[in-house]
């Protein structure tokens, strides 16, 4: 848990990834001092700020403005919003639009918007000229908490979510918390579910904290830029350590292999937020432990007494138009990558802050499980 911050000032946190290093600013109004920052950073080079059609409404002028009070220069590309735009299709046409705007090797894309403009720009950005540099601008509160640290970048195959990518680093990620002011209160809180899992998975005391102060970091008072920095700063140590997630990294995946496979069963749909599912995951994930008697069942139930509170899901039946039986969900949960040789590998729990990768699980105890939790 970090110390108390003063307020006014933005909270930075070093990513320490050597050459690849950059830093996370926190703060609300940040997005005033964009022009100032790049142009520290990158004297002279020019920008394409990437974004999609409903954070263009509410947040591009000022964004152009602040870059063009810098004196930088600005090209845009708008892509439809949602996740249908991780597409190959739309990845075409940003490159395309880049190359056009006359992006050079020294000049920058700015990622304006959620994970799917972060990841997609963020790939783009990968690919152009063979790896252009890239700024990210999270406009999302899982975003500004996950998809903008970390240098996971990509688009969506046939075959599944985010399967062509790379890892490709921002050299600097800005998170205005106030751009989060006009985000609908309920992709707030979907995203506030990976808020907990920092919590859950490694950080007792954050956990304890946001049972006491979640009320504030919705209402965006200063628990809201506190909570994003303690995040970051989780993130940016775990990602420090495991780059490319050949370990620590996959804790994060926390509550992400059943829900993965709810998203899926929901059809990627309205029906259940990434965030809602991760949420429902990690209840399940607590409540799997429990039943193999790694930890009591009063961490579970707190675990999944927290998600409930903000409002988030936290049992099968709160899916609603319902989902598919356990045959389904186990096929589902099968065709995530986290399957190695027939066993499923799961990030379990020992306590609240406790979590661990167990990677030989065995499918049989899953399905028994899931036909329990079903009924
Ligand atoms: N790269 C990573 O490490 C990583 C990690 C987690 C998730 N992701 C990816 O992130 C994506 C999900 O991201 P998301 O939840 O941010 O979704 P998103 O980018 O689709 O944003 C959600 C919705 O909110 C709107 N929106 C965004 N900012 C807004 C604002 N400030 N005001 C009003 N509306 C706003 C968007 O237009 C969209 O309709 C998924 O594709 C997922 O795979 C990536
Ligand atoms: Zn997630």
């Amino acid at each position: 848990m970090t110390a108390p911050l003063r307020s006014g000032e933005p909270i930075v946190v070093q990513v320490a990834l050597g050459a690849r290093a950059y830093g996370i600013a926190i703060g609300r109004g940040l997005i005033g001092v964009l022009g100032e920052r790049i142009k520290a950073l990158r004297p002279g080079a020019r920008t394409v700020v990437v974004t999609d059609e409903t954070v263009a409404r509410h947040h591009l002028a000022a964004v152009e403005a602040a870059l063009k009070s810098a004196g930088i220069d600005v090209a845009r590309i708008v892509v439809p919003e949602g996740e249908g735009a991780k597409s190959y299709a739309t990845f075409e046409t940003v490159c395309e639009a880049i190359i056009a705007a006359r992006i050079e090797r020294s000049d920058l894309v700015v990622a304006l918007g959620g994970g799917v403009v972060g990841d997609l720009a963020g790939f783009a950005a990968a690919c152009v000229r063979r790896g252009l540099d890239f700024v990210q601008v999270p406009t999302t509160l899982l975003a500004q908490v996950d998809s903008s640290v970390g240098g996971k970048t990509g688009i969506n195959s046939r075959h599944g979510k985010n399967l062509i990518g790379a890892f490709h680093q921002p050299i600097l990620v800005i998170a205005d918390t106030a751009l989060l002011d006009s985000l609908p209160e309920r992709q707030f809180r979907a995203g506030y579910a990976e808020v907990a899992k920092y919590g859950l998975l490694g950080d007792a005391a954050f956990f304890a904290w946001l049972e006491a102060n979640w009320r504030d970091v919705f209402a965006g008072g200063p628990s809201r830029e506190r909570a994003i920095a303690v995040c970051c700063r989780a993130k940016a140590a775990i990602v420090a350590r495991d780059e490319r997630e050949s370990g620590e990294r996959a804790l994060l995946n926390l509550g992400h292999t059943f829900g993965h496979a709810l998203e899926a069963a929901a059809g990627y749909s309205e029906r259940l937020l990434h965030g809602e599912a991760v949420a429902l995951g990690m209840s399940l994930a607590f409540e799997f432990s429990a039943r193999k008697g790694l930890i009591g069942g009063t961490d579970a139930a707190r675990a999944a007494a927290h998600l409930a509170a903000v409002g988030l899901p936290t049992r099968l039946s709160d899916v609603p138009g319902g989902m598919p039986g356990v045959d389904a969900l186990m096929d589902l949960i099968a065709q995530d990558k986290k399957v190695k040789r027939g066993t499923l590998t799961f990030i379990l729990a020992r306590g609240i802050g406790q979590a661990f990768v167990a990677d030989a699980v065995d499918p049989a105890e899953v399905r028994a499980f899931l036909a329990d939790k079903i009924q």
